[in-house]
């Protein structure tokens, strides 16, 4: 089971949509995708399970119940939900996470273990993609103690490199408690390849991270809006647009990243579970 962090502290950069859209294409490919929302602001459980059945959850339904006390009160397994896609199912968050993830001093001990200690009690998944919320505080913490990789998506627009300075700064301190943790890659969204000014960050980016930034550049698209605002995963909703098959490719891209970084031993392939 592999574990994927998707951060950044800047609002809006395309996390949630990455999550819930690559979920689609990692399940195509045969893998059985967890999706664990860490996010107080809901999106990616509101893509998949509509806004009033996750804005009426109880805490102890949601991600919550990993923070609540100083043991999980509820077997892992319980929070996991299917979503109306075979392969897909999510452990969802709504404004009840919000709680906990205020920085407060009596909240640095072992909630800090939070989703550590939830996914330790869950099997079956080939890969599980957490959804970050947009600051650096405990339930993005607690995912980078969890993850073994760090997807860090980055619009092109953003020109200061302070923001992802301390993207980094903060994944450098994680990895002191969890060394497994790697960054998987910077992964350029919402780009538009007209643009100068985003053909110019994209050039930079890759001056400044070298090869970490994945070839593949998810685009502003109509399609993942309309896909989402459809509650379908993009490759689901049309399989034949380009935004469906930049997914796809990334899907692979990162597929084989993980299996560069894994070896051998650890490598799953699609349609094959080792
Ligand atoms: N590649 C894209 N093309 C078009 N729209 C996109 C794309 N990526 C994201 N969006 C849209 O932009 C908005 C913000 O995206 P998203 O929710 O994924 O960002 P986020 O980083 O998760 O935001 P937050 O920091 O608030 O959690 C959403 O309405 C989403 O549908
Ligand atoms: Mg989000």
């Amino acid at each position: 089971m592999r574990t994927i962090a998707f951060l950044n502290q800047k609002g809006g950069c395309g996390k949630s949509s990455s999550c819930f859209h690559l979920s689609g294409a990692f399940a195509q490919n045969g893998w059985r995708v967890l999706l664990v929302d860490a996010d107080p602001q809901g999106s990616l459980s509101q893509g998949f399970l509509g806004s009033e059945l996750v804005e009426n959850l109880p805490s102890t339904a949601t991600v919550a119940a990993a923070f609540e006390g100083d043991e999980l009160l509820v077997a892992s397994e319980s929070l996991v939900r299917p979503t109306s896609f075979s392969n897909i199912s999510i452990i969802p968050a709504n404004y009840t996470l919000a709680q906990f993830n205020q920085p407060s001093p009596e909240r640095l001990g072992l909630q800090q273990f939070a989703l550590s200690s939830l996914l330790d009690g869950i099997q079956g998944f080939d890969v599980v993609l957490v959804d970050c919320p947009p600051n650096l505080y405990l339930c993005s913490w607690a995912a980078l103690l969890a993850a073994e990789f760090v997807v860090i998506p980055v619009p092109p627009e953003d020109f200061g490199t302070q923001g992802l300075r301390v993207v980094h700064e903060a994944i450098g301190h994680a990895r002191l408690m969890n060394p497994s943790l790697n960054v998987l890659g910077h992964l350029v969204t919402r780009s538009d390849s007209r643009l100068l000014v985003h053909q110019v960050y994209e050039q930079t980016l890759r001056q400044l991270f070298g090869n970490t930034v994945f070839e593949t550049v998810i685009p502003e698209a109509v399609a993942f809006k309309v896909a989402l605002a459809c509650r379908q995963p993009v490759g689901y909703y049309t399989t034949r647009s380009s935004a469906a098959r930049l997914t796809l490719q990334l899907s692979r891209e990162m597929q084989h990243r993980m299996d560069a970084f894994t070896g051998e031993a650890g490598r799953v392939t699609y349609g094959h579970r080792a």
